[in-house]
């Protein structure tokens, strides 16, 4: 028998108890309830000089705003964990940004025109603006609050009774993009290709941030009467994210390197060329003239094909998938067919324990009983 205490069932008896008085719009931010509190106001800049791989703008940057500097290494990193779960099953499974100095951007992946660069990219860039722009509301640095009246639209559930104003701290999106962009748009001098796919890929992951922002309301009232309501603008959390920037990676398109000019990348224009067809399903673009043109603010370029993955290579430090645990059943990423990469697997025998037959104590334990079952796992050769 185990026995422990769980914070959240007590919240979640609490608010049993207090016929509780809150509600938000929209989905729950998890990221809303995160404490820093190891932030303060008066701040040591040596750290600075610490930070693996940061550029001299970056370290500049640093000195002038060191707690700003710091919440956006924390994004970062929360960026990197999301960008993980994104891609658990996938042969690249993004653990490689997960580097010893907190600083993804020393992977050498991100040097590279890669697909999933270009993914690390995005997401990375709108860790970056979540964090400062939570941070700011948090009053942990001097932006503070987003204080702009925006029009919004009654949301549909919201009895037509209810009165609505803006009121709390709105998450201050603006100067989140607007540091995302100091820090890591910085990084990018260089005139070349490389840089303005990376530029771009940030661009696309901030746009993804602002159009994911939600609405979050409070209710005001006699016991949870709700007769009016309060509502400020919060930052998506990491998992819409990153789920939104999968999608753009799965769309991401291939830039045409020997037509890549000077011309600005929202200028591309699409060539549905047959000839291309069969050598591979990718959307090739370059700027030539056609009918096709389309926006491509939203979209993920770029401009390497990426390797297998399946090996080992130390210059990209990818492990390769041997070890990987594979799903005999699966018919996506994660299948032992796509992630062994044909080497096939070894069946392992393994015991999993797990809580089970747990039952809520009033008040405010969960017990449960450890159960152990043995199961098969399939490990890439
Ligand atoms: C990611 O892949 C590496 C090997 O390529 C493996 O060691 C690691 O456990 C994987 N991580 C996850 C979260 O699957
Ligand atoms: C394997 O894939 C199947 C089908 O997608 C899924 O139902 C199952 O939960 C997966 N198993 C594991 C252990 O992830």
């Amino acid at each position: 028998m185990m026995i422990f205490n769980c914070p959240l069932l007590v919240l979640f008896a609490i608010s049993f108890i207090v016929n509780y008085t809150w509600k938000s719009e929209a989905k729950i931010s998890h990221g809303h309830q995160q404490t820093f509190s190891f932030y303060s106001s008066y701040m040591d800049t040596t750290f600075c000089g610490t930070v693996p791989g940061l550029t001299k703008a970056q370290i500049e940057l640093c000195h002038q705003q060191p707690d700003a500097t710091l919440m956006a290494i924390e994004g970062l990193n929360q960026a990197v964990r999301e960008c993980q779960y994104q891609f658990h099953g996938h042969r690249w499974n993004c653990s490689s940004l997960e580097t010893r100095g907190r600083n993804p951007y020393i992977s050498s992946i991100l040097t590279k025109g890669y697909k999933e660069a270009a993914f690390a990219h995005a997401i990375t860039s709108a860790g970056v603006a979540i964090a400062i722009a939570r941070g700011c509301s948090a009053g942990l640095m001097n932006c503070g609050c987003d204080s702009k009246i925006y029009k919004i639209r009654k949301p549909r559930s919201a009895v037509s009774k209810t009165k609505w104003k803006w009121g709390g701290c709105s998450h201050n999106l603006k100067y989140g993009i607007k540091f995302s962009k100091m820090f890591l748009d910085s990084r990018e001098r260089a005139e070349d290709m490389q840089s303005k796919i990376n530029l771009h890929n940030n661009q696309v992951g901030r746009i993804a941030v602002s159009n994911n922002m939600q609405v979050m309301c409070k209710c005001h009232g006699m016991s949870g009467s709700c007769e009016l309501k309060t509502c400020w603008r919060s930052a998506p959390d990491y998992r819409a994210i990153g789920k939104a920037l999968k999608e753009r990676f799965r769309s991401a398109i291939l830039v045409d390197q020997t037509n890549f000019g000077k011309r600005n990348l929202r200028k591309f224009n699409m060539i549905n060329q047959r000839k291309h067809k069969k050598q591979s399903k990718m959307k090739q673009w370059t700027p030539r003239k056609n009918k096709h043109k389309r926006d491509l603010s939203y979209d993920l370029l770029y401009y390497e094909k990426s390797p297998s993955f399946c090996e080992r290579d130390q210059n990209l430090e990818v492990s390769g998938t041997t070890g990987r645990y594979c799903n005999r059943t699966s018919t996506s990423s994660d299948s032992c067919n796509n992630l062994c990469c044909g080497r096939g697997y070894n069946l392992i025998k393994k015991r999993k324990v797990e809580r089970c037959n747990c039952k809520f104590l009033w008040c405010c334990q969960v017990e449960c009983q450890t159960c152990s079952h043995e199961e098969w796992i399939s490990v890439c050769k």
